[in-house]
């Protein structure tokens, strides 16, 4: 599995909060066949999480120190928060960390409510050469409640992250719920991790494929974790991640 979407550098957000708890995070990662791990700390201006692109290099450092001890694959990105002081004006371009080499920026809505205009500030990322992949969807009701605003979302080119953990009913029920519907109706184009410990593996992992496995065909759960996953990393359009 190519997990897009975990949070393996220690000591920068709600991730693991020293070495010793980051490298039981990747053990746990690569024992349930995680091969590589995208490393999207959060950028959280309202938490204090910085994890823009000025430290990138000091963040895959600490991914590196943990990953190279178990054999797993890391590659930078980061999970960017619809926030006046991320996205306010273009300078964001600056401070962005897109997944590896590529242009694709994993984008997690706001928890408070639905900004006044998503599709207007999508658009306005990707109007500067960006594709966004939209983190753990199902968590937010005003988007994934609202079929008509998922379906415009992807008609604009934009694409759906859900957590393996929702469907294995790892948060709650509603979100499971969403989880599964979204998938069912065809709307997911990743299936992710999001592991911030160790002891989220069983549950964010294990479970979460078999949960998976019950509503896909083994071929459709391997391209929402490898194949879509492995395009978005070589930089394709959504046309080709999602077909
Ligand atoms: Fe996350």
């Amino acid at each position: 599995m190519i997990d897009l979407h975990g949070h393996l550098v220690y000591g920068v957000d709600d991730g693991p909060r020293d070495w010793r708890e980051a490298l039981e995070l990747a053990q746990a990662l690569k024992d349930a066949g995680v091969t590589t791990l995208a490393c999207t700390s959060h950028i959280r201006p309202d938490r204090g999480w910085v994890n823009d692109r000025s430290v990138v290099v000091e963040n895959l450092s600490r991914a590196h120190a943990v990953a190279d001890q178990v054999g797993l694959e890391v590659v930078q990105g980061a999970e960017h928060y619809i926030d006046d002081r991320v996205f306010g004006d273009d300078s964001f371009v600056d401070r962005v960390v897109p997944y590896g080499e590529s242009r694709w920026l994993l984008v997690e809505c706001p928890y408070l409510g639905a900004p006044p205009d998503l599709l207007g500030l999508l658009h306005r990322i990707r109007r500067k050469g960006f594709k966004i992949l939209l983190a753990h969807l199902e968590r937010f009701p005003y988007a994934c409640d609202d079929d008509d605003l998922v379906d415009r979302l992807i008609d604009a080119g934009h694409l759906v992250q859900v957590n393996l953990g929702s469907l294995a009913g790892a948060y709650n029920r509603q979100q499971q719920k969403a989880a599964e519907r979204l998938l069912k109706r065809g709307r997911v184009a990743v299936l992710a991790g999001d592991c911030h410990r160790g002891s989220d593996v069983d549950e964010c992992i294990v479970a979460g494929r078999k949960a998976a496995l019950k509503l896909l065909t083994p071929a459709a759960f391997e391209r929402l974790t490898v194949g879509s996953p492995r395009a978005i990393l070589d930089d394709e359009p959504a046309s080709k991640v999602f077909p």
